[in-house]
């Protein structure tokens, strides 16, 4: 098939864009450059999901109307992809009017068959999640997210019968292997059709929400999160008419995270079958970043921002990095010190050095002129190099169409270690030392640049803007930027006789002790007025162990602005790690006394276990500590 389709999901726009929504972006990024290297037509869309409670009260928050809102934080998601070589060929909000229109369509053409129906409801509502929680998925009575017990609520509203469908889903996922991949996603969402699926409410009343599209049959309601935001993946290409659908569409392939992973594997499938719409091609779905070991959060204050990264490492070692540090489908963890040591290992010694090496060799040997090479005089390891770079292309194209880029990655490097040795090998610079050998320094110089060419040409999906000044430096010009993986299988197309400019140094090293420890965030986060959390029994209180402490210790903790690592004797000396960074200097708190829960189990956060919660009343962003009226021994219990 000659055309590829690859779609992002579409982000919220109560953040701002962060380290994780760049890796699924520029992953997009990297797979429509591959698929174009593979001489295909492409089509790349990302954009912005833009209504729902959510973004009314950050909008609030923030004192701005929702339009306004979204206008800005969309704006900020569309400004930072070219700013990290993301070529996308559309931007879709899901407040375009065309976007809309086509919502309002599918809605009515399965309301039509009676697939959406109007039920009364009762059910356990979290109002943190604004979500309605099934039994089974509570923990202990309590919502995972908030451990909060939720509210039962009864209300009235639209609902998509999606048990109608359960069977024939798990049959279309067993015929179809390739459905949902890695295997161990397409296995979790067989284990979801195990249970009885439950129909999906797909409405809220007007007089809950108004920021979202009204139901085309029903204008007291608008239709809620997904059935809004799935369709995006139609209607940008102009579904149910237009030519780039009827294009594009048959080739689609997504590309998510595992934390929605169950609309895009259930409810998505099921939606398109029920607008009799054909299904996608390929659901990819990868893991998690986490930062220093802590899963990334406005609360922790260790949100890592891309353009920071950009601006302290460049964007082709941070996509690099993004590539080759995580397994597609792994949870992986982001460190400055593992991105330093991968620029300066795999990109500064490896490929630069090799690089410069090379060229300083030509200039020095050659005048800088391409040397001829020669077939007939080439000896074994001249014939074992082309073989290696046919290799590498051929375990590159696999592991790129895999999505494997780690392996992908390493198939070149492992090329590039070869040419290292085949130079400490053929020793060029013995070979320059006698006349009769010239020839014989021809070829290998030849090929060295070969490898070259061909590295240039496999790292530039990953790397666009490396490969571009590889090729210049020699004496290529790529007209589509790219060449193709076909340019990449023959030996032999760099060009005799050019004249190379000078060399340079493609990676700068980094010196580690430049490793900066502020944090990435650069946000207010405000917090939602506290909602009134249910009556609790005497007994469940009296669970909670509160004890007097003294803080003996602080200082901050590296990429997380919000955080301090506290020592502190509560009788006994313990770590807290305590979100109170932004309210107070380490040195302020030595002797202060505070009031901690001492029984909470304990926690890492950044890498630190944390043993206890210090008690704070917070107001926005700054909080004040609860302390005791006197001097009392630590440890000292509070009832
Ligand atoms: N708006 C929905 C998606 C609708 S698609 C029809 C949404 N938005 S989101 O802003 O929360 O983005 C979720 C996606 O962002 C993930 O699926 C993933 O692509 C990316 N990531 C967000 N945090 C991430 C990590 N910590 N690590 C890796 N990717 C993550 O859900």
């Amino acid at each position: 098939m000659n055309l590829f389709y690859v779609t992002t999901p579409i982000y919220y726009v109560n953040a701002r864009p962060h380290l994780g929504h760049a890796y699924t972006t520029v992953v997009a990024d990297v797979l429509n450059r591959f698929h174009q290297m593979c001489g295909r037509e492409t089509y790349f869309l990302t954009g912005t999901d833009e209504h729902g409670d959510k973004v009314v009260l950050a909008a609030k928050a923030e004192g701005m109307s929702p339009l306004a809102y979204v206008d800005k934080i969309s704006e900020l998601f569309k400004a930072l992809w070219p700013e990290l070589d993301i070529e996308y060929d559309q931007f879709i909000r899901t407040t375009d009017l065309a976007h809309i229109k086509v919502v309002r369509e599918v809605l009515q053409k399965i309301y039509d068959t009676g697939d959406i129906y109007f039920s009364e409801y009762e059910g356990a509502y979290c109002f943190g999640c604004e979500r309605f929680y099934a039994e089974r998925e509570l923990v202990d009575g309590r919502c995972p997210d908030h451990k909060t017990i939720p509210e039962v609520i009864r209300e009235s509203n639209y609902f998509f019968r999606m048990s109608r469908y359960q069977d024939w889903l798990i049959d279309y996922i067993n015929t179809h292997p390739a459905f949902i991949r890695p295997e161990r996603y397409r296995n979790e969402v067989l284990a979801f059709l195990r249970e009885p699926l439950e129909d999906l409410c797909i409405s809220r009343p007007k007089s809950r929400l108004q920021w979202g599209i009204t139901l085309p049959f029903d204008d007291r309601y608008v239709t809620y999160v997904w059935f809004d935001a799935l369709l995006n993946y139609v209607s940008a290409l102009g579904y149910p008419d237009g030519a780039l659908f009827e294009k594009f569409w048959p080739t689609v392939q997504h590309l998510i995270a595992k934390d929605i992973l169950k609309p895009h594997g259930i409810y998505w499938p099921i939606m398109l079958k029920a607008a009799d719409i054909p299904l996608y091609r390929h659901l990819h779905v990868h893991g998690y970043w986490n930062v220093d070991e802590s899963k990334m959060s406005k609360s922790l204050g260790n949100v890592v921002e891309p353009l920071e990264l950009k601006s302290q490492y460049g964007t082709d070692t941070f996509r690099y990095f993004l590539m080759r540090e995580m397994v597609f489908g792994l949870d992986s963890n982001f460190s400055d010190k593992a991105l330093i040591q991968r620029i300066n290992s795999d990109l500064a010694n490896d490929l630069g050095n090799l690089f410069s090496r090379s060229l300083t060799m030509v200039h020095k040997y050659f005048k800088g002129i391409v040397p001829k090479g020669d077939r007939a005089s080439e000896s074994n390891l001249d014939l074992k190099i082309k073989s290696d770079a046919g290799r590498a292309a051929r375990d590159y194209r696999a592991a790129m169409e895999g999505l494997a880029f780690q392996k992908a990655l390493m198939a070149i490097w492992e090329f590039i270690n070869r040419i290292n040795k085949y130079i400490d090998v053929t020793a060029p610079w013995e070979l320059a030392k006698r006349k009769s050998q010239r020839k014989q320094l021809q070829i290998v110089l030849y090929n060295i640049l070969e490898g070259l060419r061909i590295i240039a040409g496999l790292i530039y999906p990953i790397m666009p803007r490396t490969a571009q000044v590889m090729c210049e430096h020699l004496g290529m010009s790529t007209p589509q930027n790219f060449q193709t993986l076909e340019d990449l299988n023959v030996w032999g197309k760099t060009q005799a006789g050019i004249k190379l400019p000078k060399t340079i140094t493609l990676f700068p090293r980094i010196e580690e002790n430049k490793l900066q420890s502020s944090s990435q965030e650069t946000t207010p986060s405000k917090k939602a007025s506290a909602s009134r959390k249910p009556d609790i029994p005497m007994d469940v209180f009296q669970q909670m162990d509160l004890r007097v402490a003294t803080v003996v210790h602080a200082e901050p903790v590296p990429r997380a602005k919000k955080l301090l690592k506290l020592k502190v004797n509560a009788g006994e000396e313990r770590t807290v790690v305590a979100g109170i960074a932004e309210s107070y200097q380490p040195e302020d708190l030595v002797g202060k006394q505070v009031v901690i829960v001492a029984n909470l189990k304990p926690v890492k956060l950044m890498g630190i276990l944390s043993q206890g919660m210090l008690l704070t009343a917070a107001e926005g962003d700054t909080c004040k500590l609860v302390t005791v009226d006197g001097p009392s021994k630590p440890g000292t219990p509070l009832t």
